[in-house]
């Protein structure tokens, strides 16, 4: 894995305000030594916190990205949402969509899959989450769903050069529980037969310690690190571990 590209991608979920701008200082200095690897940082932190970190990040080379976004990217009466234009007029170059705790809320595929249109028509990359839950894992049902959510959630596009497929299966997200290493090469195997050309991303608890046992699966492309990538050590060590 470590000749490859990897991506790290920071999900901060609903966490950080100003002050935590301030520990990825850390991160920035690491970023400037460690040119020789491979590698895309990118962070995904709560809309309020774009702006800022897009002016922050400018002369650096990690990117930003929003979490969620609106299916529309015309303004409108949509009270607490925000689009893809506005993400990407503030700096902001990806945006996470189809996440499980917004599938929880209610996204179905076909909406996720209005939402990736307008985001790739305002020039956005897609991070596409998609997993099984884990009562679908135990009925043995993994490959169907995810097989569901790509083909709805990526209907009629057909240029997929801008769109990372993240593997989070529902039940390994804050949980602690990661899948076997098998399991892992076995789905992310099976979404690049079926999404030909795509980079996958792992995500799902990734953390200092199983990075060890993530990093030597072969045909993962990257991470997607939640809890792990709000402290910036914490981050900083699942990278170099990436690339001991
Ligand atoms: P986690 O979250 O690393 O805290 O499990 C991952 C995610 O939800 O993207």
């Amino acid at each position: 894995m470590t000749n490859k590209y990897i991506y790290f991608i920071a999900n901060w979920k609903m966490f950080g305000n100003l002050r935590t701008l301030g520990s990825l200082n850390k991160v920035i200095s690491f970023q400037k030594k460690f040119r020789r690897n491979k590698f895309k940082l990118i962070y995904c932190p709560p809309a309020t916190l774009l702006s800022p970190l897009s002016d922050k990040l400018k002369s650096t080379s990690i990117e930003v990205g929003a979490q969620n976004c609106h299916e529309s990217h015309n303004y409108g009466a949509n009270t607490g949402q925000i689009n893809s234009n506005m993400i990407k007029a503030v700096g902001a170059k990806y945006v996470i969509l189809g996440h499980s705790e917004n599938r929880k809320l209610g996204e179905n595929d076909s909406l996720i899959n209005l939402k990736i249109k307008s985001s790739l028509k305002s020039g956005l990359k897609i991070i596409f989450c998609i997993g099984e839950t884990l009562s679908q894992k135990r009925k043995k049902m993994t490959k169907k769903i995810l097989s569901r959510q790509i083909n709805r959630g990526l209907k009629t596009i057909r240029n997929k050069k801008n769109i990372l497929i993240a593997y989070e299966p529902v039940w390994a997200i804050g949980s602690g529980l990661i899948p076997k290493e098998t399991e892992i090469l076995e789905i992310v195997q099976f979404i690049k037969k079926h999404v030909k050309g795509s980079k996958v991303l792992y995500g799902g608890s990734v953390n200092t310690k199983n990075i060890n046992i993530l990093k030597s699966i072969n045909s993962v492309d990257g991470f997607l690190i939640g809890g792990a990538s709000q402290n910036s050590k914490n981050f900083i060590d699942i990278i170099k571990k990436t690339f001991n």
